[in-house]
């Protein structure tokens, strides 16, 4: 069994982040792995940053993808880890999340009758508008193994027709990465002090799904409830590459410079951003794995969004989807900050990358 061979392929932050505890179990049981980047995430602080905190070795091959349109994006990918797959000849391919870069891997893999696995299968916004939810439809219906992290991801899969027998409720890598790397953030990381902030007098705000930065007026709104929260608390913002582009072309970044009490940084590394996230009275985003980890941490999340893939961490009390308008925010952010942090994360309790591990060698 020692001789499966699989190929890990990340792309993006996240991707690196939440395969990080996969490779640390791969390597502890001696199972022989490559480690493919696509190079869609290629930025220092969105990309190298990442493998120096987690100590994750460098990729076996790297693509180069880099940015580009969807089609762009997905086509070369495809074109290129097709011909990594046709040098590795793997058993398994090994994916993580909803990106362009997942969902090119897994059909690239598919194709040539390499079984994927998925990992954070399930996860479903319900619309199709965002870019992310076709992703993972499309990964999950040509996967051979859906890592579900929660019964409700289960539930999703098996009610669009999927075979049971493919779908394991695994628990979120997620909480390994967090459990495992706060210990050292709380540590070593120094950004409270070099930021001049201290434990729960700030809040935390990141920004960069599409949906929000590229459409000028949403970003607008959101910079203007920005500015008003900033009259009253402070707030750390690192911000995407993305939205910082956006600002630029739409006009913008001078305007966000100016707003006093908004500490506007470049993206920084997964010990930091731990540090600066367990420390936050409250968390302002759009993103997906910052809704799980404010969750874990148990620090209260508004998410500026109208729906989440992740429904549990509304339903247990440690997010609200607030949407993009001023006053629907503001009313979350007064509603968020007088909760009592009583939940229960339900993405399990760190073992997810043993128990993928595990039914791979089954
Ligand atoms: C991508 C994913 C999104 C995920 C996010 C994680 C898709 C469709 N989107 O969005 O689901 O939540 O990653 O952060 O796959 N850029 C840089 N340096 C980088 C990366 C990006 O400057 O290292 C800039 C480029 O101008 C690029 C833009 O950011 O055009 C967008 O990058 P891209 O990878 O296309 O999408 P993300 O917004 O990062
Ligand atoms: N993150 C980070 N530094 C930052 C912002 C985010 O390390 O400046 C981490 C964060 O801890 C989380 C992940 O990046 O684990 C989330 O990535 P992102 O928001 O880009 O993508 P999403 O989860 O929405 O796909």
């Amino acid at each position: 069994m020692k001789n499966l061979k699989i190929d890990v392929v990340l792309g993006t932050r996240p991707e690196i982040i939440k395969l990080s505890p996969v490779l640390s179990e791969l390597k502890r049981r001696k199972i022989r792995y490559h480690l493919v980047h696509t190079g869609q995430h290629y930025s220092f602080k969105m990309d190298r940053i990442f493998f120096k905190d987690l100590r994750i070795p460098d990729p076996n091959y790297l693509l180069g993808i880099g940015p580009g349109t969807h089609g762009e994006q997905t086509g070369k990918t495809l074109i290129k880890i097709e011909k990594a797959f046709l040098k590795e000849k793997p058993d398994i391919v090994l994916v993580e999340g909803d990106t362009n870069s997942v969902f090119a891997t897994a059909l690239a893999a598919v194709k040539l009758g390499i079984k994927v696995g998925h990992i954070e299968a399930g996860l479903r916004s319900f619309d199709r508008k965002m870019p992310e939810e076709i992703n993972r439809v499309l990964t999950d219906h040509i996967s051979d193994y859906l890592f579900a992290p929660t019964t409700m991801s289960k539930e999703n899969l098996l009610r669009e027709g999927i075979d049971k027998k493919k779908v394991f409720v695994t628990g979120n890598t997620i909480v390994d990465a967090t459990l495992k790397n706060i210990k050292v953030a709380e540590k070593k990381s120094k950004i409270l002090s070099r930021l001049s902030i201290s434990k729960d007098n700030y809040f935390l705000l990141t920004l960069h799904r599409a949906e929000n930065v590229d459409n000028k007026e949403r970003l607008k709104e959101i910079i203007l409830t920005i500015k008003e929260l900033c009259k009253k608390y402070l707030i750390v913002f690192p911000a995407h590459p993305r939205t910082t582009k956006r600002l630029r072309e739409f006009n913008l970044s001078k305007d966000v410079k100016k707003i006093k009490n908004l500490k506007i940084i470049e993206p920084v590394g997964y010990l930091d951003f731990l540090k600066l996230e367990v420390n936050a009275s409250l968390i302002l985003t759009d993103s997906g794995g910052i809704q799980e980890e404010a969750c874990i941490l148990n620090v209260p999340c508004v998410t500026l969004r109208e729906n989440t893939e992740r429904p549990e961490t509304i339903t247990i009390g440690s997010n609200i989807i607030a949407g993009w308008k001023k006053e629907t925010i503001t009313t979350g952010v007064h509603k968020m900050l007088k909760k009592k942090r009583r939940w229960k994360h339900p993405f399990g309790i760190g073992n997810s990358a043993k128990k993928i591990v595990d039914i791979l060698l089954r």
